[in-house]
């Protein structure tokens, strides 16, 4: 293609220091430079064709968390509560280096950068099985490495899974709430979104989520329920788990109907514990859940590196594995043979399990920080509520009933003209849409600008309520 670069002299005016450059008060920095010239280079590559989009191309929309990290990212005063970041001060360098280094070394084998399998390495996935089965209470009989595939991050496991198992119009049941960029991941597909009941006493509502499956069921809609989405480990955004007798309790109300439909088990925070691990085992360990086809989803982005953008998926079915590695296949038939080999170098050593246990405590006292300044701020005095997280990245605030904090909302601009950013709530639900819920996530923000922001939003959060 041809690409028609701008004039120099187009950006003459803007690229002059001294006079020019004090007359033009928006030019204030290199950076702003750089963009005017993307902007223009950009422009100028526009093709302005009409062109005719799948279904799925006219449906997408912009993530609505890239539009808040775009915000994030374009004011430097702004402190971000929304991105689900880990800490950058916490990042294994050092491990990754020397692992790095070891696999690069002269004597090294070199296959560690040429393409690896589809379905991941083995040496790594037998790791996965370990890592895994090691918590209290699984059954490691139920875990082979030939029902692992590595992906690029967990994200690309649950796209795998949707793909294989939806069409559009098809129906997933979601915890409520639950984890919205897989709201959006749905929306993208064309899939519908139907709430299980939230109970705050056992978690599932089953005399209600019972209802719901009987109405489906007598309005003909049961055959477009495709699968059961859980995130039963210090979810996002809420940082609830699920115990033992919810899920059993999930599993008897869908096998009492004859439902035995496919789950697909997120425990993207599982290692993420603060004290003690969740003592549930997971659904594929647990005898309630024998008959059903499960997808156990895993990542190393959380209690690791998220740029290493690793995760990984078991799933004791096979034609459901095969079609998935079937689909990765078409995407990108392997995922980084690098970054696996990293990770099979690191997390079967002492090492990996000291790190990981140093981020649970690093973002303990993160959360009790934020704990610290919501209740110092008395927000509970002005209608607010949360529990505690025990461990993963989130608090979960609900305010005042009659209180609004959707995007757009006068809640939501007098918070970004505090220059502080949360996720709002509504995002996260499928059915019921309360709009005061708030998700804060401390994971990106550190001592005095995770203070300040907690007490930033605590603090308008107050205005609003009173
Ligand atoms: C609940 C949940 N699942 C999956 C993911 C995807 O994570 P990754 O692709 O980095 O493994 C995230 C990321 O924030 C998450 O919060």
């Amino acid at each position: 293609m041809h690409i028609v670069l701008p004039n120099a002299f187009d950006l003459a005016p803007t690229l002059q220091h001294g006079q020019n450059r004090k007359r033009n008060p928006r030019i204030t920095s290199a950076d702003h430079v750089l963009s005017l010239i993307h902007a223009k280079i950009l422009s100028e590559r526009v093709v302005d064709l009409p062109v005719q989009f799948s279904q799925m191309g006219q449906r997408l929309s912009e993530p609505v968390i890239t539009q808040l990290m775009t915000s994030a990212l374009a004011d430097p005063e702004m402190l971000s509560l929304a991105a689900g970041f880990t800490d950058n001060s916490w990042l294994p360098k050092a491990l990754v280096g020397k692992a790095a280094a070891r696999l690069t070394s002269d004597t090294s084998d070199p296959e560690t950068l040429q393409y690896g399998t589809n379905q991941g390495r083995h040496s790594l996935r037998k790791a996965i099985c370990c890592l895994v089965s090691s918590h209290a209470g699984e059954d490691a009989t139920r875990f082979h490495p030939e029902q692992v595939f590595l992906t690029q991050g967990s994200q690309q496991a649950l796209y795998l899974a949707m793909q294989v198992l939806c069409d559009p119009g098809d129906i997933v049941l979601v915890e409520e709430p639950t984890y919205f960029v897989f709201m959006e991941m749905l929306a993208g597909l064309g899939i519908e979104a139907r709430a299980i009941p939230y109970s705050s006493k056992t978690g599932i509502d089953f005399e209600k989520f019972g209802d719901l499956i009987d109405v489906l069921q007598s309005e003909g809609d049961w055959n477009r329920v495709s699968a059961v989405y859980l995130e039963s480990y210090f979810s996002n955004p809420s940082s609830r788990s699920l115990s033992t007798e919810a899920k059993v309790g999930l599993a008897e109300c869908l096998q009492a109907r004859g439902c035995l439909l496919p789950i697909i088990e997120d425990a993207a925070y599982r290692d993420l514990y603060y004290q003690t691990p969740w003592p549930a085992e997971s659904t594929l360990s647990m005898p309630a859940f024998s008959g059903f086809p499960v997808l156990y989803l895993g990542t190393f982005d959380k209690p690791f590196a998220s740029g290493l953008k690793s995760g990984f998926g078991i799933c004791n079915h096979k034609e459901w594995i095969s079609n998935m590695l079937h689909a990765k296949g078409h995407q990108d038939f392997g995922s980084s043979n690098f970054v696996q080999a990293l990770l099979e170098d690191i997390v079967d050593t002492e090492d990996y399990g000291i790190y990981v246990s140093g981020l649970r405590t690093h973002y303990e006292s993160k959360a009790a920080l934020v704990q610290e300044v919501l209740e110092a701020e008395g927000l509970t005095r002005k209608g607010w509520r949360w529990e505690n997280p025990s461990g993963g990245l989130y608090f979960w605030l609900e305010g005042p009933e009659e209180l609004d904090t959707s995007i757009g909302s006068d809640f939501c601009e007098a918070c970004l003209a505090n220059k502080v950013l949360y996720v709002p709530g509504d995002l996260c639900f499928a059915g019921r849409q309360p709009r005061n819920c708030v998700r804060l996530s401390f994971g990106v923000l550190l001592g005095d600008r995770l203070e300040e922001a907690v007490r930033r939003f605590a603090r308008t959060a107050k205005a609003f309520s009173e």
